[in-house]
């Protein structure tokens, strides 16, 4: 008997191309399937033939026909994994629960595609869009469903369009962390069932970043096949990842509802956030490049696109809340010094504010620390300094001690009669709200209209716990795009001010919010050998200039443990640099060795920033850096960083990755020799007298000899083609 197959009738096809990218669907009668996503196919092929090239075997013990993990997997279809939409009709005699969609129509845009399908029965509506961006080849999809019934319809779960994942991709990459450990990522291999990754925090969160990456065993940095997924969205959050016995497996991401908050009454539509898919088949630092480069295109909104992104002095570990107009000039003298280019002045400068447990939600400056408002400082910065000043401002919280509070106590999330438990003291304002909204838009523009601050440091540092709106109803997912319209609204109002997304630290990372900052505060872990992990964690999907880096104070607040300055100053050196430091304090030898960092890194910052940029792992995990290469592959940074004792008395060679084979380059250390030499008793290699020259071929394969690292030092390597 022959075989009966499952998807031997697909009718339909269509396909998207990027230089670099195709992706195919396939669909019979019902929701579209993505049938191919990976490397550009050849324009000629047979797309017909490729499609009924996917039709599969119907195993014993199965039902006759196969549901197939189309874009919303469906109950209806039969399918029996994680369902992509669960939805139910209420107070109705519908039986709203399960159902088929069927596809109506494909409508075309220049860079993408729209399918919509609808379920007459129970009069849904769901519009699936893919677009495909032509310079990166990262794919952007979302769903809408529109409830055209005539009552309401809840919805409990629906995923982002759901992404097939090849069976070779059998590992993936689980980003977790903590707070001051953020992108720690643990590398995993599928299992047989359901994996689930869920966040409840009412921000991105630093437990669960909302993002994988699949991958097979043998792919590293530098080759071998890979798939990302990353949504865009700073709420609640699922993640689900299913492989089946059918061998399939489906990764779904959604947005997580609390009980009702799914609701979608007659005539609405919900639709998912977006996520953001990429694939390679060369390796990991491809995949992020290509999302980089999305980030570049599509997502970063910076005022002006060609302004270097300026080296950041902020005052929260200097002087913490212990502001005092003199002393501030003192460190904005010390900062302008050091090559600081904006000057921005953190928590401590509002009414009341002298330590966590007072004023937020009175946002007007402090009369005894400031008795003529921000003024004097603004200008002095500004005027004096030649910086631009920034602000520090965390609009979504109140303490209950704060004069705000005290006029509008009813103004926060929370379910009345249970507590109103704290975080940093703190409870979160309900901007559901339209008077909490209106409020936060007026102070904060007043702000923005009486000061010239080019900056605001946007932070948000408590967990949304029991975040009911005035009705009592869940409203994390609202809340959400409350901030969302927020920040656009500022965005509107102010195009020319940046804006630093902060949550205590890395807890609001994602695309989404990026749309409309332009700048992370990666970590509140200035700790030089924590930085190194969780920058690495971060540039999978994030491009460095929006990495926020600063060099700390000798003793490290959150670790309880210090570093050479040299070493703090290298793993600032290739993000968005800045210093947090009391500058007056510092010997004069660490002053000027800061400086020379500020000057390496404005000059190499274009190329940091624009170029494409790989991560370095070496035998040792201890060992680790990052490199860029410009797109003329001219010119090539490295910096590589001996977190922990080396494993090896000498290290090992450094294959430089990205480089043109057939071009000689010149490698130059950038760091003092002085400091590299420490360990190397003798080091006779032409690295040191700057005369290495090799070509690009011999130093990707055969490498860069370092100098002996000691523990907690680095160096930064510079190459120059030196031929045509
Ligand atoms: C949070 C931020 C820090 C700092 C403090 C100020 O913890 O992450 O960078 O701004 O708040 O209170």
């Amino acid at each position: 008997m022959s075989p009966k197959t499952s998807s031997e009738n697909i009718v339909h096809t269509h396909r998207l191309d990027a230089h670099n990218t195709t992706i195919l669907f396939g669909w019979v009668t019902g929701i579209p399937e993505i049938i191919y996503i990976g490397a550009r196919l050849d324009d000629g092929m047979d797309v017909e033939m490729f499609a009924r090239s996917r039709a599969r075997p119907l195993g014993h013990a199965t039902m006759d026909e196969h549901a197939p993990v189309s874009m919303q997997p469906e109950i209806g279809a039969g399918f029996m994994g994680h369902p992509g939409l669960v939805a139910n009709r209420v107070d109705s005699d519908k039986p709203g629960w399960a159902g088929i969609f069927e596809w109506v129509e494909t409508a075309e845009t220049d860079d993408g595609v729209t399918f919509i399908c609808r379920d007459d029965h129970r009069e849904l509506r769901l519009d699936i869009t893919v677009t495909l961006c032509r310079k990166s080849g990262v794919a952007v999809m979302k769903s809408r469903l529109t409830n055209e019934g005539a009552d309401d319809c809840m919805v409990d779960w629906m995923s982002a369009p759901v992404i097939p994942v090849p069976q070779h991709l059998s590992e993936y990459l689980h980003f977790h962390g903590r707070w001051t450990a953020e992108f720690a990522i643990d590398r995993r291999t599928v299992p047989m069932g359901l994996v689930k990754s869920e966040n409840r925090r009412g921000r991105t969160s630093h437990e669960a970043f909302p993002g994988t990456i699949m991958l097979a065993p043998t792919t590293d940095e530098e080759s071998g096949r890979c798939l990302g997924v990353h949504m865009g969205w700073s709420g609640n959050h699922r993640m689900v990842l299913e492989r089946m016995t059918t061998g399939e497996c489906q990764l779904q991401m959604g947005v997580l509802h609390f009980s009702r908050e799914g609701m979608l009454p007659a005539g609405r539509a919900l639709e998912t956030p977006e996520i953001h898919v990429a694939t390679s088949d060369v390796g990991l630092n491809d995949l992020s490049q290509r999302f980089h480069r999305h980030v570049r295109e599509n997502i970063l909104k910076l005022p002006d696109a060609k302004k270097p992104r300026p080296v950041t002095v902020n005052t929260w570990e200097a002087i913490y809340f212990d502001h005092n107009i003199d002393a501030l000039k003192e460190l904005a003298d010390a900062a302008a010094k050091v090559g600081g280019e904006r000057f921005v002045l953190d928590d401590g400068w509002f009414v009341g504010r002298n330590d966590d447990t007072t004023s937020l939600g009175d946002w007007t400056p402090d009369p005894q620390k400031y008795p003529d408002g921000l003024h004097p400082i603004v200008d002095y910065v500004v005027d004096e300094k030649g910086m631009e000043f920034g602000l520090w401002v965390e609009p979504e919280m109140v303490n209950p001690d704060s004069q705000l509070y005290r006029d509008h106590p009813d103004w926060v999330l929370a379910v009345d009669p249970y507590p109103r438990h704290l975080g940093r003291n703190q409870l979160v304002l309900d901007l559901t709200n339209p008077e909490v909204f209106e409020y936060l838009y007026t102070v904060i523009g007043d702000l923005l209209k009486t000061y010239r601050t080019a900056y605001l440091k946007w932070d948000m540092n408590r967990d949304l716990v029991l975040p009911g709106d005035r009705t009592g109803l869940p409203a994390v997912h609202r809340q959400t795009t409350a901030l969302y319209a927020l920040l656009d609204r500022l965005r509107e109002g102010f195009p020319n001010v940046e804006i630093e997304s902060c949550a205590s630290g890395g807890g609001r990372v994602d695309y989404e919010i990026l749309k409309r900052t332009h700048r992370f505060w990666t970590s509140d872990s200035n700790d030089a050998v924590e930085r190194t992990r969780i920058q690495h964690g971060f540039t999978h999907f994030l491009p460095p200039e929006v990495m926020g880096s600063h060099v700390g104070p000798a003793w490290c607040h959150t670790s309880g443990r210090g570093f050479h300055p040299d070493f703090r100053a290298l793993v600032a050196s290739y993000g968005h640099m800045g210093l947090e430091l009391d500058l007056r304090k510092v010997s004069d030898e660490e002053f000027a060795l800061f400086a020379a960092a500020v000057e390496r890194y404005k000059a190499d910052r274009d190329l940091w920033h624009s170029g494409d940029y790989h991560r370095i792992t070496t035998v040792d995990a201890d060992l680790l850096g990052a490199c860029v290469v410009d797109a003329e592959q001219r010119s090539a940074r490295i910096v590589m960083m001996q977190i922990d004792r080396p494993r090896s008395i000498v290290p090992p060679t450094i294959q430089v990755p990205g480089l043109n084979p057939n071009r000689r380059y010149k490698v130059e250390l950038q760091t003092e020799n002085k400091v590299a030499m420490h360990g190397s008793r003798k080091f006779r290699n032409r690295l040191m007298d700057g005369r290495l020259e090799l070509t690009g071929a011999v130093l990707m394969s055969a490498g860069v000899q370092l100098p002996v690292l000691y523990a907690q030092t680095g160096v930064a390597l510079a190459l120059e083609a030196i031929d045509d």
